[in-house]
C-alpha cells in the first residue's frame, strides 16, 4: 500500500479527532469502576504516574510511527524496520495490535449495549419513580437477563460494523466532534449537581487524599493498563492517525492537550459518581455497574430528569460508537489489504468480535458460574486480559521499536519538536518507560 498523502486540515482537527478516540467508556465508566475498586486517591496518583512516564511517552511513539511511515500499522512498520535495515518481521507487530483492538471491542460492544438499555430506560421515564435501592436492584436485573444483554450487544455491534462496511465513519465522526462539547457540558452540571450533595466533601477526600496502605499489586496492575486503555494507546489505533497528520505540527504539545482534556473528563466523571456513592452510602467497589447505578439517581433528582439522563446516554453511546468505529476500522482494513472486500471484511469481523463478546454478555447470567482463574469472572477476563496484558505488551513494543529500531532523524523529524525534544524523549523512553513496563509486567506475572 502506498503512502497517504491526505492531511488533518488543521492542528485543532488533529487534536479533536485523537479526542474522539481517547474519551469515551475508559474515562466516563472504566475510571470511577476502578478507582473504586483499587482504594480512590491511590489509584488516581498512580494512574497519573503511569499516564506521565508511560502513556505519554508511548503515544507520542505510537503516533511517531503512523507520522513517519504514512501507512496503516502493518505496513508502516514492515516499512520503517526495513528502511533502518532491521528484520521485517516487525509488521507482526501491527497483528498483534489488531488482535488487541479485536478482544477491546468484544467488551466494548457489551458495555455499549448497557447503554442502549438505559438510554430507553432513561426516555421512558423508567427511573424517575424510583428509589435509589430500586435503580439498583435494577441493573442486576438487567444484567441477569441474557436476551436483554445479548439483543442490546448484537444490536450496537450491527450499528459498528454498518458504518464500517459502508465507509461512512468520517461522516460519524464529524457528528461526534461537533456534539462532544456537549457531553463535557452535561458533566460540568453533573459536577455542579455534586457540589449539592452531602457526599460532595467525601468524594474529593477519597479522589485526592491516597491511602498508601491501597497500593495492592492489583491497583498497580489495573492503573498500568487504565492509563493506555483511556489513551487509546498500545493496539496501533493511533498510528492510524497520525498518517493523517500535518508535517508541521508539534507531536508532543498535542499529545499534552489530549491527555489534559482526557483526565479532565475522567475525573468529572469521577467526582459526580463518587459523590452519589457518598450521598447514598453506596459501596465505592460495586464493580462495572457504578456508572449505570450513580447516574439515574443523579439525575432523577434534577428537574427534567429523564430528559438530561436520556441526552446524558445519547451523548455517551455517540462517543463509544465512534470509538468502537476506531477499534474496527483497522482489522477491516487489515483483512481489505489481503485483498478481501470491505463489506465481507467488516461481516467477519463483526461476526468474530460478536462471538467473542458471548463471555462478557453472559458472565452475569447463565456463565455467571464459570470462573477459570480463581474469582475472576468471564467478564473480569474480557477486560482484563485485552486491557491489563496486551495493551501494555504492545505499548512496550511499540516503544522499543521507535526508540530502537527506527532510524533517528526520521523518528526526530516525526515528533516535529526538534531534535534536543527527541533526544530527552528517546532517553526517557530508553531508560524510564520500557524498564518500568518490564518491571510492572514480569511482576504481575511472578505475583
Ligand atoms: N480510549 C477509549 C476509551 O477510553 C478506548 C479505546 C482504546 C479506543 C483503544 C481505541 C483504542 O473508551
Amino acid at each position: 500500500m502506498s503512502e497517504v498523502v491526505e492531511r488533518w486540515g488543521s492542528r485543532r482537527a488533529f487534536i479533536i479527532a485523537v479526542t474522539g478516540a481517547a474519551v469515551g467508556l475508559g474515562n466516563i465508566w472504566r475510571f470511577p469502576w476502578m478507582t473504586g475498586e483499587n482504594g480512590g486517591a491511590a489509584f488516581l496518583m498512580l494512574y497519573v504516574v503511569f499516564l506521565v512516564l508511560l502513556g505519554l511517552p508511548v503515544m507520542i511513539a505510537e503516533i511517531m510511527i503512523g507520522r513517519a511511515g504514512r501507512r496503516t500499522p502493518i505496513q508502516a512498520l514492515t516499512h520503517l524496520a526495513r528502511d533502518a535495515g532491521k528484520s521485517r518481521h516487525w509488521g507482526w507487530l501491527g497483528l498483534f495490535c489488531g488482535v488487541t483492538l479485536f478482544f477491546i471491542l468484544s467488551f466494548y460492544s457489551v458495555v455499549s449495549g448497557w447503554s442502549i438499555e438505559y438510554l430507553v430506560d432513561a426516555l421512558s421515564g423508567h427511573f424517575a419513580s424510583q428509589s435509589p435501592q430500586e435503580i439498583g436492584s435494577a441493573f442486576d436485573a438487567f444484567l441477569a437477563s441474557p436476551g436483554r444483554v445479548l439483543f442490546n450487544h448484537t444490536l450496537f455491534l450491527f450499528l459498528t460494523m454498518s458504518v464500517v462496511a459502508l465507509g461512512v465513519g468520517g461522516g460519524l465522526e464529524r457528528l461526534n466532534n461537533l456534539l462532544m462539547p456537549l457531553l463535557y457540558l452535561l458533566l460540568v452540571l453533573l459536577v455542579g449537581y455534586a457540589f449539592t450533595t452531602s457526599g460532595f466533601t467525601a468524594a474529593l477526600a477519597w479522589l485526592f487524599m491516597p491511602d498508601l496502605s491501597a497500593l495492592t499489586p492489583m491497583a498497580i496492575f489495573n492503573a498500568m493498563g487504565h492509563a493506555f486503555f483511556t489513551l487509546a494507546v498500545g493496539a496501533g489505533a493511533l498510528m492510524t492517525y497520525g498518517a493523517y497528520m500535518p508535517d508541521d505540527q508539534s507531536l508532543p504539545r498535542a499529545v499534552v492537550t489530549v491527555a489534559i482534556l482526557d483526565v479532565a473528563v475522567a475525573l468529572m466523571a469521577g467526582i459526580a459518581i463518587f459523590s452519589i456513592v457518598f450521598s447514598q452510602n453506596m459501596a465505592p467497589d460495586s464493580g462495572p455497574g457504578l456508572m449505570f447505578v450513580t447516574l439515574p439517581i443523579a439525575f432523577a433528582d434534577l428537574p427534567g430528569g429523564a430528559l438530561w439522563l436520556g441526552a446524558f446516554f445519547v451523548l455517551l453511546l455517540l462517543a463509544t460508537w465512534t470509538s468502537s468505529i476506531n477499534l474496527a476500522e483497522p482489522m477491516v482494513a487489515m483483512l481489505g489489504s489481503l485483498g478481501m472486500a470491505r463489506w465481507l471484511a467488516a461481516v467477519l469481523i463483526g461476526v468474530g468480535v460478536w462471538l467473542m463478546g458471548l463471555p462478557s454478555a453472559l458472565s452475569f447470567s447463565i456463565w455467571s458460574d464459570v470462573r477459570p482463574f480463581g474469582d475472576m469472572t468471564l467478564f473480569d477476563l474480557a477486560t482484563t486480559l485485552p486491557i491489563d496484558i496486551m495493551l501494555p505488551i504492545g505499548g512496550l513494543l511499540i516503544a522499543f521499536f521507535a526508540a530502537w529500531v527506527m532510524e533517528g532523524t526520521r523518528a526526530s523529524m516525526a515528533i516535529g519538536a526538534g531534535e534536543r525534544f527527541y533526544r530527552h524523549w528517546r532517553a526517557v523512553v530508553r531508560w524510564v518507560s520500557i524498564p518500568l513496563l518490564v518491571v510492572v509486567l514480569v511482576g504481575f506475572f511472578l505475583s
